[in-house]
């Protein structure tokens, strides 16, 4: 068989069709009325104790954000009004070391980094300050300064920190590195704090989106009078391919966070390399040498399919040097052609299950789409990967049909910083 058509039969599988994206979206509301009840469920529909903003939050507060690939420490000034300063922010490297040992280590790690960042900045040097604690990963709250650690996911694993109140596990670090100065008043998932970010300047707002790493959505319940978060990374009951369940098998958390290992920048290089090399293996794709940054896991990310998508040039120039560059001189127009095709078919599917997942959330607390929803969106999946954007908002018309249109994804970056203060203050207030 030609590689095309081989191709061909492998777009079927990974086609969303409106009819498919119905399904998903009642089995998501199945899930999610489960899991609001405590019953077994993919969604775990966890409580944050935050509401939604007011928009009139004042005052300087330190926000720090873990769950991405770095570590990330800002200082937000709220101006009430709807208004906030431009953050001052500062990144620190997570190296696997830190996110594979100990809770210890990690938690030290992150002492060390905002000491660091209080001694480089005069306003909260020597200084009593409230932090705002984005921390990204499913944790079972008990109220707006604590909460259990669930699961670890986007590969970390550092051990002695499932089962135990994060918040604590942060404040006993800062004691260790001598910051009696700094108080941790809230704990939010990202999702939360891009939520609230983005509620912040716009009240059609209430839903939140992270494509990134990971990915996961919230929203606001009215009956329970606060942000749920979904979880919804974890969400299974929909129909995998051969090449997802390689990537699950793979993994360092095989069974959980299904949908997350379909969408999110983590993984969809993954699941790039594995039909790359079902297409080497029949002799269909670079039949004369395997390139080897396909060879070992991890190594082909998500950024790489988003340069490789970006070409538009007749002869894939940038594709060509991508691939010369990782030690396949000798790759034909064809090679190229076929590469990038795969790209855009797995990109093209994130982006179709995304807004399924956000139709999902939104029909969820308005079925007939009677009003105006605006989705607060972080994460460089939907920031950075080329036509991202675009392909959600063409599959929001695609499968959402003409109510759709009451339905703005809106770009809210650095809304898991920004939001994370704002939280701070909301509980400073209460
Ligand atoms: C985590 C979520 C988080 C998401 C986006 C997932 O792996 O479980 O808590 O919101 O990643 O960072």
């Amino acid at each position: 068989m030609d590689p095309y058509t081989y191709l061909k039969r492998i777009e079927h599988e990974f086609r969303i069709a409106p009819g498919a994206a119905q399904a998903l979206i009642k089995s998501f509301h199945g899930e999610m009325r489960k899991g609001l009840a405590r019953r077994k469920s993919s969604l775990k529909m966890l409580p944050t104790y935050v509401g939604r903003p007011s928009g009139n939050e004042r005052g300087t507060y330190m926000a720090i954000d873990l769950g991405g690939s770095n570590f990330r420490v800002l200082l937000v000034t709220l101006k009430g009004g709807g208004a906030m300063s431009r953050p001052v922010s500062a990144k620190y490297r997570l190296d696997k070391k830190h996110i594979t040992s100990t809770g210890q280590r990690l938690f030290d790690f992150i002492a060390r980094a905002i000491k660091d960042f209080t001694c480089r900045h005069k306003e909260v040097a020597d200084k009593h300050v409230e932090v705002g604690f984005t921390f990204s990963f499913p944790v079972k709250q008990r109220g707006i300064a604590s909460g259990v650690l669930k699961s670890w996911t986007k590969g970390f694993s550092a051990r002695g920190v499932i089962g135990k109140d994060v918040v604590a596990l942060l404040k006993e670090a800062l004691s260790r590195a001598g910051l009696d100065d700094v108080t941790v008043t809230a704990l939010a998932n990202d999702t939360v704090g891009t939520m609230v970010a983005g509620s912040y300047r716009d009240t059609d707002c209430d839903v939140g989106v992270i494509l990134g790493t990971g990915t996961n959505a919230c929203y606001p319940d009215a009956n329970k009078d606060m942000i749920i978060n979904t979880e919804w990374g974890n969400f299974n009951k929909l129909r995998t391919t051969r090449f997802d369940n390689e990537v699950d098998r793979s993994s360092r958390n095989p069974g959980q966070q299904i949908f997350e290992k379909m969408i999110s920048g983590m993984y969809l290089g993954q699941v790039c390399r594995f039909i790359v090399l079902d297409l080497i293996g029949r002799g269909l794709l670079f039949p004369e040498k395997r390139p080897a940054i396909f060879s070992r896991p991890y190594m082909f990310t998500a950024e790489h399919m988003s340069l490789i998508e970006e070409d538009r040039s007749p002869s894939l120039g940038r594709v060509k040097e991508f691939l010369s560059s990782n030690g396949l001189a000798k790759n034909t127009y064809d090679d190229r052609a076929l590469l990038r095709q795969i790209c855009r078919m797995i990109s093209g599917r994130a982006a179709r299950l995304s807004v399924a997942g956000v139709l999902a959330v939104i029909t969820f607390m308005d079925p007939a789409l009677r009003r105006r929803h605006t989705v607060a969106i972080d994460g460089t999946v939907f920031e950075k990967y080329y036509g991202f954007k675009n392909m959600m908002r063409q599959s929001l018309k695609y499968l959402g049909g003409i109510r759709a249109r009451r339905i703005k994804l809106a770009l809210t970056k650095d809304g898991s910083g920004a939001g994370a203060a704002i939280i701070a203050a909301c509980a400073d207030s209460a």
